[in-house]
């Protein structure tokens, strides 16, 4: 009984004494252990982390920073007269450098503007004796250029506006007899990439061969590139069976440009 009683009697000073015990010897432990980590680690983080070696790996890693931060998916957006012009035009433009017509010289320009809007955009699209194409940007599209074109010669005097020509779609006619003569002359290069043909899928590739416009692309196939063949190889095709070839090459092209484009915008949402 004596000993029964004696264990009731343990005080409530005793009994939190003993709780806390219980509950903060574990809990020292813990932040001993969780010290003892963060002082392995805090060492070996204090090796060879000097400032200037700290320096010299953020910038060994800023590139890639920056070009994370530009979404390459995002759609361009065209720019304007102004933009282009000082984005491209000027470095020449601006002081009439190689002999070009400069800035608002409306001596320099009259006779230019004369010949009209479509030669001007003509000469600016593929180059014009020391007039490189685009301005020599080859990314700039028939619009921008147009654009360039228009804000210069407006500010020299004229009263133009950025306007394309269209190229006339191929009817279905047209594109069905360029299928044809496809498969038959052309796709065992174009389909493959044989020798360095452009692939109808090589988006890249037929946004530039496209930007040459349609003549450049007829005369091409007919007569015949570095690489590629005249008439595709096959002397029988009349001049519209490789023309319409070249409308269903084209047209397939477009297409996959097209289909490229949507998937961007999506992407850069
Ligand atoms: C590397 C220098 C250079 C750049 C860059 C340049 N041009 Fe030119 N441009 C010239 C020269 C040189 C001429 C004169 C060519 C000639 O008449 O023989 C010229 C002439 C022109 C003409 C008149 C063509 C004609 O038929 O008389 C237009 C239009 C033109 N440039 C538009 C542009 C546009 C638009 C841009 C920018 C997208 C641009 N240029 C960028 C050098 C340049
Ligand atoms: C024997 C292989 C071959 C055949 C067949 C062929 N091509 Fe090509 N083609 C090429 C190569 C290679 C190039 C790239 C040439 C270059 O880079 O200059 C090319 C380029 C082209 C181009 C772009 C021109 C340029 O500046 O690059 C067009 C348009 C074209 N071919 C049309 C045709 C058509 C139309 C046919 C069928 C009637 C045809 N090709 C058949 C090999 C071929």
């Amino acid at each position: 009984m004596a000993e029964h009683l004696e264990m009731k009697k343990t005080t409530p000073q005793e009994f939190l004494l003993a709780l806390v015990g219980g509950l903060f010897a574990p809990l020292i432990a813990i932040i001993l252990i969780i010290v003892y980590i963060m002082g392995i680690q805090g060492s070996q983080l204090d090796v060879g982390s000097s400032e200037a070696e700290d320096r010299a790996i953020r910038e060994r890693i800023q590139p890639f920073g920056v070009a994370l931060a530009v979404d390459p998916n995002a759609p361009k957006v065209e720019r304007s007269g102004e933009q282009v012009y000082n984005e491209v035009c000027a470095s020449c433009h601006g002081a009439g450098a190689l002999g070009s017509p400069k800035y608002k010289d409306a001596a320099a320009w009259g006779k230019r503007i004369a010949q009209g809007y479509d030669t001007l955009l003509t000469h600016a699209l593929k180059g014009f004796n020391k007039m490189p194409a685009r301005g020599g940007d080859p990314d700039l599209t028939d619009l921008e250029v147009a654009r360039g074109v228009v804000y210069m010669a407006n500010a020299a005097g004229a009263k133009f506006e950025a306007v394309l020509k269209k190229e006339p779609e191929p009817t279905p006619e047209i594109l069905a007899r360029g299928q044809a003569v496809y498969a038959q002359d052309c796709a065992r290069c174009h389909d493959t990439g044989l020798t360095g043909a452009q692939k109808l899928t090589d988006t890249a590739a037929w946004d530039a061969l496209i930007k040459q416009g349609k003549e450049y692309l007829y005369k091409a196939a007919i007569e015949g590139t570095l690489g590629g063949p005249a008439r595709g190889g096959n002397d029988k095709l009349a001049d519209a069976d490789v023309k319409a070839a070249v409308d269903y090459m084209v047209d397939q092209a477009k297409k996959a440009i097209a289909a490229t484009r949507p998937a961007q915008q999506t992407a850069a949402r």
